[in-house]
């Protein structure tokens, strides 16, 4: 069985990619364990970066390679931090200093205009790619309404402020199989399977 590499150095994502394809047989390994450089995301969107840090895991491994650049896109910021989402945590990687920045952002917001729109959407682009630079890409989305304060302390990121579709728990306050049931992974994930694994079994 060939392996899939996981190009993320999010422990956070690279287990919740595995326990996604956990039920599928395929034997997967993080770019982190076998030591890849992590790619500076040079993209202008979620699918350009999604491709570039899977092609250059790829090229490195000689292996196939399944990325996912990811992030929310909050309406009323003008779909900020989008793929930003992790570098507005800083180099600490804290996502309370990220929360606080959106919700700040959407206080500037609210004194402007006297009222703000709360919605956002979690997005997801995966990239599925081999070491001769063929690649494919997958996208999935959830839309949901930002909490304050935030509230639960499973998942990751954003997780803890941000309440999908017309759902009153977080994705924090939600065990991992009822996030996996609508999350924006989830719905790129559906998509990845409906292409099937023949080829890379
Ligand atoms: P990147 O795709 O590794 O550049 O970073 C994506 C960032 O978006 C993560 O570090 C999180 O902050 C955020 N993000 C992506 N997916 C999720 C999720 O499922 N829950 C919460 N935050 C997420």
């Amino acid at each position: 069985m060939s392996k899939l590499v996981i190009a993320s150095h999010n422990p956070d994502k690279v287990q919740e990619i595995a326990e996604l394809l956990a039920p599928h047989g395929l034997s997967v390994v993080s770019a982190a364990s076998l030591g890849l450089p992590e790619p500076e995301e040079t993209g202008a969107t979620f699918t350009e970066n999604a491709v570039l840090k899977a092609l250059a895991a790829a090229s490195v491994s000689g292996l196939p390679v399944l990325a996912d650049d990811s992030g929310v896109a909050v309406t009323a910021l003008g779909g900020q931090p989008g793929i930003y989402s992790a570098r507005w945590a800083g180099p600490g990687k804290d996502f309370s200093v990220a929360m606080r920045r959106v919700e700040r952002e959407l206080g500037v917001e609210r004194e402007l205009a006297g009222a703000v729109d709360r919605s956002a959407a979690f997005v997801s682009v995966l990239c599925l790619a081999w070491p001769d630079g063929r690649h494919e890409t997958f996208e999935g989305r959830v839309e949901g309404t930002l909490v304050w304060p935030p509230r639960g302390g499973n998942g990751f990121g954003y997780d803890p402020m941000f309440a999908p579709e017309d759902r009153q728990q977080t994705f924090g306050e939600m065990d991992p199989a009822a996030k996996h049931a609508l999350s924006h992974r989830a719905r790129a994930f559906a998509k990845l399977l409906a292409r099937g694994f023949a080829d890379l079994r």
